[in-house]
């Protein structure tokens, strides 16, 4: 049994519907920004500070390396993990991605008073996250295997996602 990997937008909803997923499919949950911030010994804002976005990226992509060697857990990526090909090949046709696809107004009115993400603490934020937002909607959907409308609550959208993760799994008759 694989891992199920979900991507999106900061602010979809991957942490709080990772953790119900978990539950109710009894695996254990990962939150990708968690691991490496406990390898760093530091949060992600200070990794930002010290090493730059690319450092970050970097110890990211060792993340997704790592995890995809662990089976059987629900993953919660950070929302740019999936903006890098070398990310998504890690986990393609061996992990199921998982798109939570929420609305950039949604999410908007969720990150409204965020403090804690680096690529958020500008002036323009709005004008930022939409940029942002748009040219990354492609390329999640692109590495997605499944996509998930995550609006609803996270309990009924984890709900979704396994329906949705024994529909692939049954269409093609992998035991993943
Ligand atoms: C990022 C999203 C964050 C975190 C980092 C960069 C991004 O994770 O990995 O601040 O590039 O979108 P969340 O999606 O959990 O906020």
């Amino acid at each position: 049994m694989n891992n199920i990997v979900l991507c999106g937008f900061m602010g979809c909803g991957k942490s709080t519907v990772g953790k119900n997923l978990s539950r109710k499919m009894g695996r254990k949950f990962l939150d990708m920004d968690t691991y490496i911030e406990q390898k760093a010994g530091m949060k992600v804002s200070e990794i930002f500070e010290k090493f730059g976005e690319d450092g970050f990226r970097d110890m990211e992509h060792n993340a997704c390396k790592e995890l995809s060697e662990m089976s059987e857990l629900v993953i919660a990526s950070g929302g740019g993990a999936f903006t890098f090909k070398r990310n998504s090949e890690v986990f393609k046709n061996k992990d199921i991605i998982v798109l939570l696809d929420v609305p950039l107004e949604v999410v908007k009115i969720r990150l409204k008073n965020d403090k804690s993400r680096p690529l958020l603490q500008k002036p323009n934020k709005d004008e930022i996250m939409k940029e942002l937002y748009n040219k990354r909607l492609p390329l999640y959907r692109d590495a997605a295997d499944i996509i998930i409308e995550g609006q609803n609550s996270p309990i009924k959208t984890a709900f979704s996602i396994i329906d949705e993760v024994n529909n692939f799994r049954r269409l093609n008759s992998m035991n993943r």
